[in-house]
């Protein structure tokens, strides 16, 4: 088993996604560090996901002493660290011109400033531990979708994160990205009652809306440590979305 005992630090793992990408990491016998902002959500999802391979790194991943804050404590609680999984991420829809400075800001500094500084934070331990990053971009980030712009800046930063950290951190940290198309997480529906969602699901040629954890067994697979020749790759997980344009 490639994964008994591999320690894992998930961003944003307090649901959604990174919560499922967490139990696809335990069913396979890893260590996982919860993230989320709140201390109280991350002790809700540990006691939720209930099994002693869990601890806590909470903080805020928008501010780059945080983001280091974070994966210190990732280290200290898992005792050391072998698969950072930069996954925590806003969004935000609307035309360009209605952009504020404070909602671009809100967005880059989750998105693109806690992403690169958690992965600095990261580099020294993994880089020991011959360790690899896997990154949740998005669709949004390979093509520029109709009335996002924001949000397909920051997802392309992203990508192209991906490309230039698996260039710089070869040979000893893998890099790689799911790029997900919708997933049926809070950030589809608001965390409520989804309303119509008919455009997202005719979105692809899938026509459906991913559950959270196909996505999930996806980021497993990236950080799979037999993988060893795999990185700077960009998994498209869309329906089929990008491959039909
Ligand atoms: N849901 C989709 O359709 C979709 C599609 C493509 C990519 N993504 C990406 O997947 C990732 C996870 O999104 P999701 O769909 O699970 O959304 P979600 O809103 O359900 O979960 C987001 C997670 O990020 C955490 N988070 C947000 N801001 C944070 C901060 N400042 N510091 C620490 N944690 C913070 C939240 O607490 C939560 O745990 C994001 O990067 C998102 O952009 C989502």
């Amino acid at each position: 088993m490639s994964y008994e005992g591999l320690r894992v630090l998930i961003t944003g793992s307090t649901r959604g996604i990174g919560k499922a990408a967490a139990v696809a990491f335990l069913e396979r016998g890893a260590l996982v560090a919860i993230n989320g902002r709140r201390d109280g959500d991350v002790a809700r999802t540990i006691t939720e996901l209930g099994t002693d391979n869990l601890v806590a790194a909470p903080g805020d991943l928008a501010s780059a002493a945080q983001a280091h804050g974070v994966v210190e404590t990732a280290i200290k609680e898992l005792g050391g660290l072998d698969v950072l999984v930069n996954n925590a991420g806003v969004y935000a829809d609307g035309p360009i011109e209605d952009v504020t400075e404070e909602q671009y800001d809100w967005m880059m500094n989750i998105n693109v400033k806690g992403v690169f500084f958690a992965t600095q934070a990261a580099i020294p331990e993994l880089r020991r531990n011959k360790g690899n990053i896997v990154m949740t971009a998005s669709e949004s980030g390979l093509s520029g979708n109709r009335n996002s712009a924001l949000y397909g800046t920051s997802k392309g930063a992203v990508v192209n994160m991906t490309r230039a950290f698996a260039h710089d951190l070869a040979p000893d940290i893998r890099v790689n990205a799911v790029c997900p198309g919708a997933v049926m997480t809070d950030m589809v529906t608001g965390g409520g009652e989804p309303g119509d969602l008919t455009d997202l699901e005719n979105f692809s040629p899938m026509q459906r809306i991913a559950d959270p954890m196909e996505i999930g067994e996806a980021i497993c697979f990236l950080a799979d440590p037999n993988q060893r020749f795999m990185t700077g790759a960009l998994l498209a997980i869309d329906g089929g979305a990008t491959a039909s344009r």
